[in-house]
């Protein structure tokens, strides 16, 4: 069974085939240098860029993998959550290829096919305490099964990655600032930098599995505010990657930040995870694994933490490896791959869901017409 899968609910355009479970190509376009000029994602522009690209990608794609329209037993899209334009484009694109060559339409909801796509390269092992962070979300789910996951917390305001491109943009740091603002907190960790006292953990001082990280990026901003010298240090930095490695030694003060801001977020999700499977085992609900995904999940000091968390609970930890983590195409086409499996697909009137909105229970049993 081969399924191909098609990503385009943010700012990358991306592919995936996945034949009989297993990963046969892959490819994904960052719209990341468009972008970067506006500092973040503009929703106009990433839904123009899909639409400029798609078809054009599409075919490289397929002729690359050497693979006919014809040989595909389905294909999935992501149907949200997501920008609406973009997702729109990805979503007509899917519906007309599935009505040409008359093949099954799946559609895929964006976070369950992230958490579900280490399944691609080792046996997950279910049910899971599952933890999506990304520049969107940041989701606590109990899975059970492919098609069961239930909603357990989910951030009130900024998504944990939304976080760390705010602060990354009042710092100037190069974009897309997660990873910038990953490697200088990386530095500063290595130099015993994380400083407990400079920020107060977020929204911890609670009993809930939610999260709220607006109110960590305002204290940042104050912090900023009556400490200039930090903002001087950051415009001194370079905008290449393996340059801004070397120049971290010189800017002490914005690596202490880096590094206490980035443990305040991490510490902030373990502390909730450990909390949700404690809930769980007085619900006598079981957990064999913790797995984490979604972009924030390649952050340095969360994967470490993630570790010792996971050894503290007995668990084993399912993080994928680092380009399964962002965006990509394998991950629809595996979450796609897995309903087809089971015997579901849409029908033609699968809408694209924006971010915000509950992704339906709309799935329809494989033996009903499709078309
Ligand atoms: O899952 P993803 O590619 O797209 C969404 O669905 O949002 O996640 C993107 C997010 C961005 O906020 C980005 O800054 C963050 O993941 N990110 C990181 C790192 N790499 C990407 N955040 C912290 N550390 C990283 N190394
Ligand atoms: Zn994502």
């Amino acid at each position: 069974m081969l399924v191909l899968g098609i990503e385009s609910s943010c700012d990358e355009t991306a592919f995936g085939l996945v034949e009989d479970g297993r990963l046969l190509a892959e490819s994904v376009a960052s719209q990341a240098d468009v972008h970067a000029l506006f500092g973040g994602v503009v929703p106009e522009l990433a839904s123009r860029e899909h639409y400029r690209l798609l078809g054009p990608l599409f075919d490289e794609f397929m002729e690359s993998a050497g693979v006919l329209p014809s040989d595909l037993s389905g294909v999935a899209v992501a149907r949200g959550p997501g920008l609406l334009g973009s997702l729109l484009v990805g979503v007509s694109f899917a519906k007309a290829l599935a009505f040409g060559a008359g093949i099954p339409l799946i559609g895929v909801d964006h976070l369950k096919a992230h958490l579900l796509a280490p399944g691609l390269e080792q046996e997950l092992s279910l049910p899971a305490l599952g933890l999506l962070v990304s520049g969107g979300h940041t989701h606590i789910y109990y899975v059970e099964s492919a098609g069961k996951f239930t909603l357990l917390g989910r951030t009130l305001d900024d998504a944990a990655g939304e976080g760390f491109d705010k602060v990354a943009k009042m710092l100037g740091l190069p974009y897309p600032g997660g990873r910038a603002l990953d490697a200088l907190a990386r530095f500063g960790r290595k130099r015993g930098q994380i400083n407990r006292k400079l920020f107060s953990y977020p929204y911890l001082d609670n009993k809930n599995l939610d999260f709220s990280f607006s109110g960590l990026k305002t204290s940042v901003a104050l912090y900023l505010k009556n400490n200039p010298a930090i903002l001087e240090q950051a415009r001194s930095l370079p905008d290449d990657a393996v340059q801004l490695e070397e120049a971290c030694a010189g800017v002490p003060e914005l690596t202490e930040l880096c590094a206490s801001f980035n443990h305040c977020v991490s510490y902030t999700l373990c502390t909730k995870l450990r909390r949700a499977a404690g809930q769980l085992s007085l619900e006598s609900k079981p957990v064999k694994s913790l797995i984490v995904a979604g972009g924030v999940a390649a952050n340095t000091m969360l994967r470490d933490d993630l570790q010792v968390l996971a050894g503290q609970m007995n668990l084993p930890l399912v993080l994928p490896r680092f380009s399964l983590c962002t965006d990509n195409g394998a991950m629809i086409a595996y979450a796609g791959y897995l309903m087809l499996t089971a015997g579901y697909v849409h029908n033609l009137n699968l809408e694209a869901i924006p971010r915000g909105k509950n992704i339906p229970e709309d799935q329809v049993r494989l033996c009903a017409p499709i078309f």
